[in-house]
């Protein structure tokens, strides 16, 4: 016997979508990926592909390649013809009676939405205010899994105190990445941001804001810092598919140097538009 209401009313559990069943909803059993295209072409496909590879891998969902979600993804935004777009897409374990366990013949369930980008030219010309959050989450940050609670929360706080970003500072009062952003610092002529761990996601970003910053002669430091470091630091800047490099002129209530997007972070800007065209 089995009953299902959605909201207030009784549906034949034949009749449900299997939506109602997938395990993403129940478990956030899945891992996803955001990409954009810059003028009608695809940024960094390769490499979000790899990405999703180590993500499948890394939770073991099997029976879905990923050469095959690559062609979607480049079938989809082909469709579109739209030249500057988000594209959205995750899959999942599959869907099943709700059972902590699964059954290794599921079929993982795929979904993409590719929409418009609204590009906000201020962000990049006034920089933005970030907040902090405890990081709250798991200890596979590496994954970019469907779980983004911890994330979610921080963003609505960070969204709450008037900023455009939180910045997650861990256990020990380090500062590891933002709730969907990369965070650099830059001191002097050095760029410092967390190094790669199972703490924070191997942004793809990053991997382009440090080819950026070594292309204009800057120094890069992998390392964590904390807070009160950051009373020394010259520029502050995030890194994020959807909007590339956006310099940070506040943390947490204190204004940077003159509150103005520093002379390094708008090289890197400029240099990292080269790699989108
Ligand atoms: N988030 N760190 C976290 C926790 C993220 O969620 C993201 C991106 C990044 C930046 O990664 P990338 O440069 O590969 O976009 C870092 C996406 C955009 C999102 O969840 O919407």
């Amino acid at each position: 016997m089995q009953i299902a209401m959605v909201q207030d009313k009784i549906v034949p559990v034949e009749q449900l979508d299997p939506a109602y069943f997938d395990r993403g909803l129940y478990f956030g059993d899945g891992v996803y990926e955001v990409l954009r295209s810059y003028n009608g072409k695809i940024f960094g496909l390769d490499e979000h592909i790899e990405r999703l590879a180590n993500s499948l891998a890394a939770i073991e969902i099997t029976g879905i390649d990923v050469k095959e979600i690559r062609g979607r993804v480049q079938e989809a935004f082909d469709t579109a013809k739209v030249p500057n777009v988000k594209i959205y897409f995750h899959v999942t374990r599959g869907s099943a009676l709700r059972s902590h366990g699964w059954d290794n013949s599921l079929k993982p369930n795929f979904f993409m939405l590719i929409s418009d980008l609204e590009e906000d030219p201020e962000l990049k010309a006034k920089g933005v205010a970030v907040s902090v959050y405890p990081d709250i989450r798991w200890k596979r940050c590496d994954i970019k899994s469907l779980n983004l609670l911890p994330n979610v929360l921080a963003q609505q706080d960070a969204t709450r105190k008037g900023c455009f970003e939180a910045i997650f500072l861990n256990d020990a009062g380090f500062i590891t990445e933002g709730s969907s952003s990369a965070f650099f610092q830059i001191f002097g002529r050095t760029v410092h941001t967390t190094p790669l761990s199972k703490s924070i996601l191997p942004s793809i970003t990053r991997k382009f804001v440090l080819k950026a910053a070594a292309n204009v002669g800057l120094e890069i430091v992998e390392k964590s810092i904390m807070p009160n470091q950051l009373k020394a630091v010259d520029e502050l800047l995030l890194g994020t598919t959807t909007k590339d490099v956006i310099p940070v002129v506040e943390f947490d209530g204190q204004t940077i140097r003159d509150g103005r997007p520093g002379k390094y972070t708008k090289q890197l800007i400029e240099e990292f538009r080269l790699f989108t065209v």
